[in-house]
Protein backbone atom coordinates (compact mmCIF):
# COMPACT_ATOMS: atom_id res chain seq x y z
CA UNK A 1 0.00 0.00 0.00
CA UNK A 2 1.18 3.51 -0.79
CA UNK A 3 2.16 5.31 2.41
CA UNK A 4 2.85 8.88 3.36
CA UNK A 5 5.93 10.14 5.11
CA UNK A 6 4.35 9.50 8.51
CA UNK A 7 4.00 5.84 7.52
CA UNK A 8 0.20 5.62 7.38
CA UNK A 9 -1.92 4.65 4.39
CA UNK A 10 -3.12 7.41 2.06
CA UNK A 11 -6.87 7.96 1.78
CA UNK A 12 -6.84 10.55 -1.00
CA UNK A 13 -4.23 12.50 -2.86
CA UNK A 14 -3.53 14.91 -5.65
CA UNK A 15 -0.27 15.13 -7.59
CA UNK A 16 0.64 18.27 -9.53
CA UNK A 17 -3.00 19.21 -10.05
CA UNK A 18 -3.92 22.29 -12.06
CA UNK A 19 -7.50 23.53 -12.27
CA UNK A 20 -8.48 26.63 -14.24
CA UNK A 21 -11.93 28.19 -14.55
CA UNK A 22 -12.77 30.13 -17.69
CA UNK A 23 -10.52 30.94 -20.62
CA UNK A 24 -8.28 33.65 -21.95
CA UNK A 25 -8.02 36.91 -20.05
CA UNK A 26 -10.72 36.02 -17.55
CA UNK A 27 -9.24 32.61 -16.70
CA UNK A 28 -8.74 31.95 -12.98
CA UNK A 29 -6.20 29.34 -11.92
CA UNK A 30 -7.90 27.95 -8.81
CA UNK A 31 -5.33 25.16 -8.22
CA UNK A 32 -1.76 25.79 -9.26
CA UNK A 33 0.25 22.55 -9.24
CA UNK A 34 -1.05 21.19 -5.95
CA UNK A 35 0.42 17.97 -4.57
CA UNK A 36 -0.98 16.58 -1.35
CA UNK A 37 -1.50 13.16 0.23
CA UNK A 38 -4.02 12.91 3.04
CA UNK A 39 -3.77 10.07 5.54
CA UNK A 40 -6.51 7.52 6.19
CA UNK A 41 -8.27 7.45 9.58
CA UNK A 42 -7.38 11.05 10.24
CA UNK A 43 -9.31 14.30 10.42
CA UNK A 44 -7.77 16.87 8.06
CA UNK A 45 -8.79 20.52 7.92
CA UNK A 46 -8.16 22.51 4.74
CA UNK A 47 -7.93 26.23 5.42
CA UNK A 48 -6.99 29.42 3.65
CA UNK A 49 -8.31 32.81 2.60
CA UNK A 50 -11.50 33.15 0.57
CA UNK A 51 -10.77 32.26 -3.05
CA UNK A 52 -7.61 30.28 -2.20
CA UNK A 53 -9.01 27.13 -3.83
CA UNK A 54 -10.32 25.15 -0.83
CA UNK A 55 -13.68 24.16 -2.30
CA UNK A 56 -12.14 23.50 -5.68
CA UNK A 57 -9.59 21.16 -4.09
CA UNK A 58 -12.28 19.34 -2.12
CA UNK A 59 -14.47 18.93 -5.21
CA UNK A 60 -11.53 17.65 -7.25
CA UNK A 61 -10.55 15.18 -4.50
CA UNK A 62 -14.14 13.94 -4.32
CA UNK A 63 -14.46 13.48 -8.06
CA UNK A 64 -17.16 16.19 -8.21
CA UNK A 65 -14.96 18.35 -10.43
CA UNK A 66 -12.43 17.50 -13.15
CA UNK A 67 -8.84 18.74 -13.26
CA UNK A 68 -6.92 20.23 -16.21
CA UNK A 69 -3.81 18.19 -15.48
CA UNK A 70 -2.25 16.12 -12.72
CA UNK A 71 -3.49 13.06 -10.86
CA UNK A 72 -6.28 12.54 -8.33
CA UNK A 73 -6.52 9.32 -6.38
CA UNK A 74 -8.82 7.77 -3.87
CA UNK A 75 -7.04 4.93 -2.08
CA UNK A 76 -5.41 2.94 -4.85
CA UNK A 77 -7.71 4.24 -7.62
CA UNK A 78 -6.75 7.05 -9.96
CA UNK A 79 -9.76 9.11 -11.04
CA UNK A 80 -8.17 10.41 -14.24
CA UNK A 81 -9.38 8.51 -17.22
CA UNK A 82 -12.43 6.98 -15.53
CA UNK A 83 -15.62 7.10 -17.56
CA UNK A 84 -18.56 9.09 -16.18
CA UNK A 85 -20.22 5.84 -15.12
CA UNK A 86 -17.10 4.67 -13.29
CA UNK A 87 -16.72 8.05 -11.60
CA UNK A 88 -20.34 7.98 -10.49
CA UNK A 89 -19.76 4.57 -8.96
CA UNK A 90 -16.67 5.80 -7.06
CA UNK A 91 -18.62 8.79 -5.72
CA UNK A 92 -21.59 6.63 -4.78
CA UNK A 93 -19.76 3.73 -3.17
CA UNK A 94 -16.58 5.20 -1.72
CA UNK A 95 -17.24 8.83 -0.83
CA UNK A 96 -19.53 10.75 1.51
CA UNK A 97 -20.09 14.49 1.16
CA UNK A 98 -21.43 16.98 3.73
CA UNK A 99 -22.50 20.40 2.45
CA UNK A 100 -22.65 23.71 4.29
CA UNK A 101 -26.38 23.96 3.53
CA UNK A 102 -27.20 20.32 4.53
CA UNK A 103 -28.89 19.49 1.15
CA UNK A 104 -31.53 17.22 2.70
CA UNK A 105 -34.70 16.37 0.80
CA UNK A 106 -37.50 18.27 2.59
CA UNK A 107 -40.28 15.74 1.90
CA UNK A 108 -38.40 12.74 3.29
CA UNK A 109 -38.02 11.80 6.94
CA UNK A 110 -34.58 11.96 8.54
CA UNK A 111 -34.33 8.17 8.25
CA UNK A 112 -35.27 8.15 4.56
CA UNK A 113 -32.75 10.93 3.90
CA UNK A 114 -30.05 8.89 5.62
CA UNK A 115 -30.91 5.77 3.58
CA UNK A 116 -31.52 7.49 0.24
CA UNK A 117 -28.01 7.06 -1.17
CA UNK A 118 -27.91 3.36 -0.33
CA UNK A 119 -31.35 2.85 -1.85
CA UNK A 120 -30.39 4.66 -5.05
CA UNK A 121 -27.26 2.51 -5.24
CA UNK A 122 -29.29 -0.64 -4.66
CA UNK A 123 -27.12 -1.47 -1.66
CA UNK A 124 -28.47 -3.29 1.38
CA UNK A 125 -27.93 -1.23 4.53
CA UNK A 126 -25.61 -2.63 7.19
CA UNK A 127 -28.04 -2.26 10.09
CA UNK A 128 -25.54 -2.62 12.87
CA UNK A 129 -23.33 0.09 11.33
CA UNK A 130 -26.35 2.36 10.80
CA UNK A 131 -27.39 1.84 14.43
CA UNK A 132 -23.90 2.81 15.56
CA UNK A 133 -23.93 5.97 13.43
CA UNK A 134 -27.48 7.00 14.37
CA UNK A 135 -26.85 6.46 18.08
CA UNK A 136 -23.50 8.22 17.99
CA UNK A 137 -25.12 11.22 16.31
CA UNK A 138 -28.00 11.22 18.84
CA UNK A 139 -30.63 10.92 16.10
CA UNK A 140 -32.54 7.90 17.39
CA UNK A 141 -35.64 9.85 18.45
CA UNK A 142 -35.56 12.18 15.43
CA UNK A 143 -35.72 9.59 12.64
CA UNK A 144 -39.39 10.16 11.76
CA UNK A 145 -39.08 13.94 11.59
CA UNK A 146 -38.71 15.81 8.34
CA UNK A 147 -35.83 18.28 7.93
CA UNK A 148 -38.17 21.26 8.47
CA UNK A 149 -38.99 19.88 11.92
CA UNK A 150 -35.34 19.69 12.95
CA UNK A 151 -32.88 22.32 14.19
CA UNK A 152 -29.94 23.30 11.98
CA UNK A 153 -27.56 21.23 14.09
CA UNK A 154 -29.87 18.20 13.91
CA UNK A 155 -30.22 18.61 10.13
CA UNK A 156 -26.44 18.68 9.76
CA UNK A 157 -26.19 15.55 11.93
CA UNK A 158 -28.67 13.85 9.59
CA UNK A 159 -26.50 14.94 6.66
CA UNK A 160 -23.45 13.45 8.40
CA UNK A 161 -25.33 10.20 9.03
CA UNK A 162 -26.26 10.15 5.33
CA UNK A 163 -22.61 10.67 4.39
CA UNK A 164 -21.49 7.88 6.75
CA UNK A 165 -24.33 5.44 5.94
CA UNK A 166 -22.42 3.53 3.28
CA UNK A 167 -19.24 3.47 5.40
CA UNK A 168 -17.31 5.41 2.74
CA UNK A 169 -13.53 5.48 2.48
CA UNK A 170 -13.54 9.27 2.85
CA UNK A 171 -16.05 11.82 4.11
CA UNK A 172 -15.60 15.29 2.64
CA UNK A 173 -17.21 18.29 4.32
CA UNK A 174 -17.21 21.83 2.90
CA UNK A 175 -17.79 24.36 5.71
CA UNK A 176 -20.08 21.92 7.57
CA UNK A 177 -20.50 24.36 10.45
CA UNK A 178 -20.85 27.47 8.29
CA UNK A 179 -24.64 27.61 8.70
CA UNK A 180 -24.69 26.70 12.40
CA UNK A 181 -24.50 28.63 15.65
CA UNK A 182 -21.33 28.00 17.63
CA UNK A 183 -22.88 25.43 19.96
CA UNK A 184 -24.40 23.29 17.15
CA UNK A 185 -21.17 23.76 15.22
CA UNK A 186 -19.11 22.43 18.11
CA UNK A 187 -21.43 19.42 18.34
CA UNK A 188 -21.06 18.64 14.64
CA UNK A 189 -17.26 18.98 14.85
CA UNK A 190 -17.24 16.69 17.88
CA UNK A 191 -19.16 14.06 15.90
CA UNK A 192 -16.85 14.33 12.91
CA UNK A 193 -13.86 13.85 15.19
CA UNK A 194 -15.55 10.95 16.97
CA UNK A 195 -16.25 9.27 13.60
CA UNK A 196 -12.48 9.33 13.00
CA UNK A 197 -11.30 8.33 16.48
CA UNK A 198 -13.93 5.75 17.33
CA UNK A 199 -15.41 4.56 14.03
CA UNK A 200 -12.18 4.64 12.02
CA UNK A 201 -13.47 7.01 9.33
CA UNK A 202 -11.41 9.48 7.29
CA UNK A 203 -12.65 13.07 7.23
CA UNK A 204 -11.43 15.95 5.07
CA UNK A 205 -13.07 19.25 6.01
CA UNK A 206 -12.82 22.72 4.53
CA UNK A 207 -13.22 25.52 7.03
CA UNK A 208 -12.25 29.16 7.44
CA UNK A 209 -12.85 28.96 11.20
CA UNK A 210 -9.67 28.44 13.28
CA UNK A 211 -11.75 27.02 16.15
CA UNK A 212 -13.26 24.42 13.80
CA UNK A 213 -9.83 23.58 12.40
CA UNK A 214 -8.58 22.93 15.94
CA UNK A 215 -10.77 19.80 16.03
CA UNK A 216 -8.67 18.26 13.25
CA UNK A 217 -5.51 16.14 13.53
CA UNK A 218 -3.81 17.96 10.70
CA UNK A 219 -4.23 21.29 8.94
CA UNK A 220 -3.36 22.23 5.37
CA UNK A 221 -3.20 25.91 4.47
CA UNK A 222 -3.88 27.00 0.91
CA UNK A 223 -2.98 30.37 -0.54
CA UNK A 224 -3.48 31.41 -4.16
CA UNK A 225 -4.20 27.86 -5.27
CA UNK A 226 -1.08 26.39 -3.68
CA UNK A 227 -0.26 24.53 -0.49
CA UNK A 228 1.29 27.19 1.72
CA UNK A 229 1.79 25.24 4.95
CA UNK A 230 1.04 22.09 6.86
CA UNK A 231 -0.02 22.43 10.49
CA UNK A 232 0.24 19.25 12.55
CA UNK A 233 -2.15 19.19 15.54
CA UNK A 234 -3.62 22.63 14.81
CA UNK A 235 -4.89 24.84 17.60
CA UNK A 236 -7.01 27.96 17.08
CA UNK A 237 -3.94 30.05 17.95
CA UNK A 238 -1.50 28.33 15.57
CA UNK A 239 -4.09 28.51 12.77
CA UNK A 240 -4.73 32.20 13.39
CA UNK A 241 -1.01 32.91 13.43
CA UNK A 242 -0.48 30.93 10.22
CA UNK A 243 -3.37 32.71 8.48
CA UNK A 244 -2.01 36.05 9.65
CA UNK A 245 1.37 35.02 8.22
CA UNK A 246 -0.33 34.71 4.81
CA UNK A 247 -1.61 38.23 5.12
CA UNK A 248 -5.20 36.86 5.23
N1 LIG B 1 -17.37 27.87 -11.25
C1 LIG B 1 -16.42 28.79 -11.23
N2 LIG B 1 -16.21 29.60 -12.32
C2 LIG B 1 -15.25 30.54 -12.32
N3 LIG B 1 -14.40 30.74 -11.30
C3 LIG B 1 -14.56 29.99 -10.19
C4 LIG B 1 -15.58 28.99 -10.10
N4 LIG B 1 -15.49 28.40 -8.89
C5 LIG B 1 -14.47 29.01 -8.25
N5 LIG B 1 -13.91 29.96 -9.02
C6 LIG B 1 -12.75 30.81 -8.69
O1 LIG B 1 -11.67 29.97 -8.32
C7 LIG B 1 -10.99 30.47 -7.17
C8 LIG B 1 -11.02 29.45 -6.05
O2 LIG B 1 -12.39 29.30 -5.64
P1 LIG B 1 -12.84 28.34 -4.47
O3 LIG B 1 -14.32 28.32 -4.46
O4 LIG B 1 -12.13 27.04 -4.59
O5 LIG B 1 -12.26 29.12 -3.19
P2 LIG B 1 -12.47 28.87 -1.63
O6 LIG B 1 -11.12 28.83 -1.04
O7 LIG B 1 -13.38 27.72 -1.42
O8 LIG B 1 -13.18 30.23 -1.18
P3 LIG B 1 -14.32 30.50 -0.05
O9 LIG B 1 -13.60 30.49 1.28
O10 LIG B 1 -14.81 31.88 -0.39
O11 LIG B 1 -15.37 29.44 -0.17
C9 LIG B 1 -11.66 31.80 -6.85
O12 LIG B 1 -10.93 32.83 -7.45
C10 LIG B 1 -13.03 31.68 -7.48
O13 LIG B 1 -13.52 32.93 -7.84
MG1 LIG C 1 -15.31 27.51 -0.62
Amino acid sequence: MHRNTAGGPIAVGVADVVKTYGRGETAVRALDHVSLDLPARRFTAIMGPSGSGKSTLLHCLAGLNTVDSGQVRIGQSFLNGLTDAELTKVRRDRIGFVFQSFNLLPTLSAEDNILLGLRLAGRAPDHSWLDTVINALGLRDRLRHRPGELSGGQQQRVAIARALAGRPEVVFADEPTGSLDSRSGAEVLGFLRMSVRELGQTVVMVTHDPVAAAHADHGVLLADGRVARHLPCPTADTVLAALAGLGA
